[in-house]
């Protein structure tokens, strides 16, 4: 076995500069811990990689073959090097931010970057079903409600053009905690919540959940079907959780 196979460490290059890495880990996650920058939206270091925006393109060199490539799910290794801004690099950035515009026009942190990057917002036509789509595909949500929560309430429907994130059937996500951890992870922040004294709504899944009130000051806190499952899940009694973090 040679030294390479046997460690997990292994050195490579950013813009000509040398580092040391873990082998398999992300790359974009690497670049980004060494201070570089890279745009990215589908990316989170919480859930897997998925590689769906591919704005977070840089070229590798592996030997003598150097490609174009997603940072985020190309795992580092031994040797290679790194470049960020290429010409290539920018060129297809641009389209890519053009492409995701016209998919979702209302995506502000679409457009934000579009500007950035200096991509022409207004060169594809948007299709008349997605003039007020802010939804990027990013699967973001359902990521981390598989791989974090494990509620598993959302995931894609539909396929190419017609792909689309939703609940199950577009109606309401019976198995949805009302958590809010795909709405913080959203980049374009299209899901939605809203809180009353009575009920917590996650708007884009239709879930309606009743709010739990602290036995002690009465505050409303958390759903009470997430409390629920919690307890189900660390094996206590549901009234473990009867009291807001304060008066606990
Ligand atoms: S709010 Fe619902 S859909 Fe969103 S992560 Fe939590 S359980 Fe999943
Ligand atoms: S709803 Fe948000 S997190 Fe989910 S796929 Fe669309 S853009 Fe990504
Ligand atoms: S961050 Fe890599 S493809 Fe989206």
């Amino acid at each position: 076995m040679s030294e390479e196979t046997k460690t997990k460490k292994v050195t490579f290059q950013i813009e000509g500069n040398t580092y040391e890495g873990e082998r398999g880990e992300s790359l974009l996650g690497a670049i980004r811990k060494h201070g570089y920058e890279v745009p990215s939206l589908c990316y989170h270091e919480a859930v897997s990689p998925y590689g769906a925006c591919r704005l977070c393109l840089v070229e590798v060199k592996k030997g003598r073959r150097q490609k174009l490539t997603t940072s985020c799910n190309y795992p580092v290794q031994e040797g290679i090097e790194v470049f960020l801004d290429t010409e290539k690099v920018q060129r297809n950035r641009k389209i890519v931010l053009e492409l995701l515009v016209a998919k979702a026009p209302k995506a502000e942190a679409v457009r934000r970057l579009a500007e950035q990057y200096g991509a022409k917002t207004d060169r594809l036509e948007v299709e008349e079903e997605d003039k007020d789509n802010a939804c990027i595909l990013c699967g973001l949500c359902n990521r981390v409600c598989d791989e974090v929560v494990g509620a598993h309430a959302i995931s894609f429907a539909g396929r190419g053009l017609h792909k689309r994130m939703e609940s199950p059937y577009d109606e309401v996500a019976e198995d949805c905690i009302g958590c809010g951890a795909c709405v913080w992870i959203c980049p374009t922040d299209c899901i939605g919540i809203k809180e009353t004294d009575t009920t917590r709504s996650i708007v884009r899944w239709h879930r309606d959940l009743p709010m739990q009130k602290c036995s002690a000051c009465g505050q409303p806190f958390a759903p009470t079907f997430q409390l629920m499952q919690f307890a189900k899940k660390i094996k206590v009694e549901k009234t473990h959780f009867d009291k807001c973090p304060d008066c606990r």
